[in-house]
Protein backbone atom coordinates (compact mmCIF):
# COMPACT_ATOMS: atom_id res chain seq x y z
CA UNK A 1 0.00 0.00 0.00
CA UNK A 2 1.32 3.46 -0.93
CA UNK A 3 -0.19 7.01 -0.08
CA UNK A 4 -0.06 8.85 -3.43
CA UNK A 5 0.04 12.26 -3.92
CA UNK A 6 -3.27 14.46 -4.29
CA UNK A 7 -2.87 17.29 -7.05
CA UNK A 8 -4.31 20.45 -5.99
CA UNK A 9 -6.40 22.74 -7.45
CA UNK A 10 -5.50 24.90 -9.79
CA UNK A 11 -3.48 22.18 -11.41
CA UNK A 12 -4.64 21.76 -14.57
CA UNK A 13 -4.35 18.14 -14.95
CA UNK A 14 -7.31 18.28 -12.74
CA UNK A 15 -8.85 19.12 -15.78
CA UNK A 16 -8.27 16.20 -18.10
CA UNK A 17 -11.45 13.75 -18.52
CA UNK A 18 -10.78 10.76 -17.42
CA UNK A 19 -11.64 7.25 -19.71
CA UNK A 20 -13.73 4.07 -19.30
CA UNK A 21 -11.77 1.32 -17.41
CA UNK A 22 -11.62 -1.81 -19.61
CA UNK A 23 -10.68 -4.10 -17.24
CA UNK A 24 -9.91 -4.86 -13.66
CA UNK A 25 -5.97 -5.67 -13.48
CA UNK A 26 -3.98 -5.92 -10.67
CA UNK A 27 -2.67 -2.97 -11.11
CA UNK A 28 -6.01 -0.93 -10.91
CA UNK A 29 -6.69 -3.13 -8.09
CA UNK A 30 -3.55 -1.70 -6.46
CA UNK A 31 -4.70 1.89 -7.44
CA UNK A 32 -7.96 1.12 -5.38
CA UNK A 33 -6.33 -0.07 -2.70
CA UNK A 34 -3.87 3.45 -2.53
CA UNK A 35 -6.69 5.30 -3.24
CA UNK A 36 -8.74 4.03 -0.47
CA UNK A 37 -5.41 4.64 2.03
CA UNK A 38 -4.60 8.14 0.58
CA UNK A 39 -8.69 9.29 1.57
CA UNK A 40 -8.45 8.26 4.77
CA UNK A 41 -4.65 9.48 5.28
CA UNK A 42 -6.50 13.02 4.34
CA UNK A 43 -9.37 12.30 6.02
CA UNK A 44 -11.57 12.48 3.36
CA UNK A 45 -15.06 10.87 2.57
CA UNK A 46 -14.75 10.52 -1.14
CA UNK A 47 -12.12 10.52 -3.83
CA UNK A 48 -11.89 10.63 -7.84
CA UNK A 49 -8.90 8.86 -9.53
CA UNK A 50 -8.76 12.16 -11.38
CA UNK A 51 -7.08 13.72 -7.87
CA UNK A 52 -4.18 11.32 -7.99
CA UNK A 53 -3.35 11.82 -11.30
CA UNK A 54 -4.98 8.91 -12.56
CA UNK A 55 -7.82 10.01 -15.38
CA UNK A 56 -9.46 6.85 -15.25
CA UNK A 57 -13.52 6.10 -14.07
CA UNK A 58 -12.94 5.19 -10.45
CA UNK A 59 -14.40 7.08 -7.79
CA UNK A 60 -13.92 5.13 -3.95
CA UNK A 61 -16.07 6.81 -1.24
CA UNK A 62 -16.81 5.85 2.51
CA UNK A 63 -19.32 7.52 4.61
CA UNK A 64 -18.90 5.56 7.62
CA UNK A 65 -18.00 6.91 11.07
CA UNK A 66 -15.60 4.46 11.64
CA UNK A 67 -13.69 4.22 8.11
CA UNK A 68 -14.37 0.42 7.26
CA UNK A 69 -16.73 0.25 4.72
CA UNK A 70 -14.79 1.76 1.54
CA UNK A 71 -16.68 1.65 -1.38
CA UNK A 72 -15.53 1.53 -5.44
CA UNK A 73 -17.19 2.46 -8.39
CA UNK A 74 -15.77 2.05 -11.83
CA UNK A 75 -17.32 3.28 -15.18
CA UNK A 76 -19.95 5.27 -12.96
CA UNK A 77 -23.37 6.74 -14.85
CA UNK A 78 -25.10 8.78 -12.22
CA UNK A 79 -28.95 9.91 -13.10
CA UNK A 80 -30.87 12.69 -11.06
CA UNK A 81 -34.15 10.94 -10.39
CA UNK A 82 -35.38 14.27 -9.08
CA UNK A 83 -35.60 18.19 -10.55
CA UNK A 84 -35.08 20.19 -7.35
CA UNK A 85 -31.75 20.68 -5.69
CA UNK A 86 -30.49 21.42 -2.38
CA UNK A 87 -27.61 23.10 -1.06
CA UNK A 88 -24.48 21.43 0.94
CA UNK A 89 -21.38 22.90 2.27
CA UNK A 90 -19.02 20.69 0.19
CA UNK A 91 -15.40 20.32 0.53
CA UNK A 92 -12.26 18.78 -1.40
CA UNK A 93 -8.88 17.16 -1.14
CA UNK A 94 -7.99 19.19 -4.03
CA UNK A 95 -9.19 22.19 -2.37
CA UNK A 96 -7.61 22.21 0.82
CA UNK A 97 -9.49 24.09 3.36
CA UNK A 98 -12.59 25.50 1.05
CA UNK A 99 -16.31 25.34 1.92
CA UNK A 100 -19.01 26.41 0.32
CA UNK A 101 -22.37 25.54 -0.74
CA UNK A 102 -23.06 23.75 -4.03
CA UNK A 103 -26.76 23.39 -5.25
CA UNK A 104 -27.25 19.29 -6.44
CA UNK A 105 -30.31 17.06 -7.11
CA UNK A 106 -30.27 14.93 -3.71
CA UNK A 107 -31.38 11.76 -5.17
CA UNK A 108 -29.35 10.44 -8.01
CA UNK A 109 -29.47 6.57 -9.71
CA UNK A 110 -26.15 5.02 -9.76
CA UNK A 111 -25.04 2.66 -12.23
CA UNK A 112 -20.97 1.03 -11.60
CA UNK A 113 -18.59 -2.08 -11.48
CA UNK A 114 -17.61 -2.64 -8.06
CA UNK A 115 -13.84 -3.23 -7.44
CA UNK A 116 -15.01 -7.43 -8.68
CA UNK A 117 -16.80 -6.72 -11.40
CA UNK A 118 -20.30 -6.96 -9.92
CA UNK A 119 -22.83 -4.38 -11.17
CA UNK A 120 -24.09 -2.09 -9.27
CA UNK A 121 -27.35 -0.10 -9.83
CA UNK A 122 -29.34 1.99 -6.92
CA UNK A 123 -31.27 4.61 -5.94
CA UNK A 124 -29.38 7.11 -3.23
CA UNK A 125 -30.12 10.00 -1.23
CA UNK A 126 -28.27 12.47 0.77
CA UNK A 127 -24.96 12.97 1.22
CA UNK A 128 -24.20 9.47 -1.11
CA UNK A 129 -25.51 11.37 -3.38
CA UNK A 130 -24.15 14.40 -2.88
CA UNK A 131 -20.60 12.87 -3.06
CA UNK A 132 -20.75 10.83 -5.90
CA UNK A 133 -22.10 14.01 -7.67
CA UNK A 134 -19.01 15.82 -6.60
CA UNK A 135 -16.72 12.41 -7.37
CA UNK A 136 -18.59 12.24 -11.28
CA UNK A 137 -17.47 15.92 -11.74
CA UNK A 138 -13.53 15.47 -10.93
CA UNK A 139 -13.73 12.41 -13.72
CA UNK A 140 -15.20 15.28 -16.00
CA UNK A 141 -12.30 17.63 -15.18
CA UNK A 142 -14.87 19.87 -12.72
CA UNK A 143 -14.32 20.80 -9.65
CA UNK A 144 -16.89 22.23 -6.98
CA UNK A 145 -15.21 25.56 -6.92
CA UNK A 146 -16.33 25.85 -11.02
CA UNK A 147 -19.83 26.63 -9.22
CA UNK A 148 -18.90 30.03 -7.42
CA UNK A 149 -18.36 33.17 -8.34
CA UNK A 150 -14.52 34.41 -9.96
CA UNK A 151 -14.23 36.33 -6.43
CA UNK A 152 -14.56 33.22 -4.61
CA UNK A 153 -12.55 31.22 -7.09
CA UNK A 154 -9.90 33.95 -6.88
CA UNK A 155 -10.18 33.68 -2.80
CA UNK A 156 -10.18 29.34 -2.88
CA UNK A 157 -6.70 29.51 -5.17
CA UNK A 158 -5.02 31.99 -2.54
CA UNK A 159 -6.45 30.22 0.27
CA UNK A 160 -4.76 26.64 -1.38
CA UNK A 161 -1.55 28.45 -2.27
CA UNK A 162 -1.19 29.49 1.80
CA UNK A 163 -1.98 26.12 3.25
CA UNK A 164 0.17 24.57 0.97
CA UNK A 165 3.00 26.66 1.72
CA UNK A 166 2.56 26.10 5.41
CA UNK A 167 2.35 21.80 4.95
CA UNK A 168 5.61 22.62 3.11
CA UNK A 169 7.10 24.13 6.42
CA UNK A 170 5.53 22.00 8.70
CA UNK A 171 6.33 18.86 5.77
CA UNK A 172 3.38 17.16 6.72
CA UNK A 173 -0.46 17.82 6.52
CA UNK A 174 -1.90 20.26 8.83
CA UNK A 175 -3.34 18.44 11.55
CA UNK A 176 -7.40 19.57 11.59
CA UNK A 177 -7.86 21.39 14.90
CA UNK A 178 -11.30 21.97 14.71
CA UNK A 179 -14.02 19.76 13.52
CA UNK A 180 -14.67 20.38 9.25
CA UNK A 181 -17.53 20.01 6.98
CA UNK A 182 -16.61 16.73 4.68
CA UNK A 183 -13.83 17.08 2.12
CA UNK A 184 -14.16 14.67 -1.46
NI1 LIG B 1 -13.22 16.65 -4.60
Amino acid sequence: MALLPILSYPDPRLRTIATPVKEVTAEIKTLITDMIETMYEAQGIGLAASQVDRHIQLIVIDLSEDKDSPRVFINPKVTPLVEEKQSYEEGCLSVPDVYDKVERPNKVRIEALDQDGNAIDEEVEGLLAVCIQHEMDHLSGVIFVDYLSRLKQTRARDKVRKVLKIREKQGEQVAEKEPQPANS
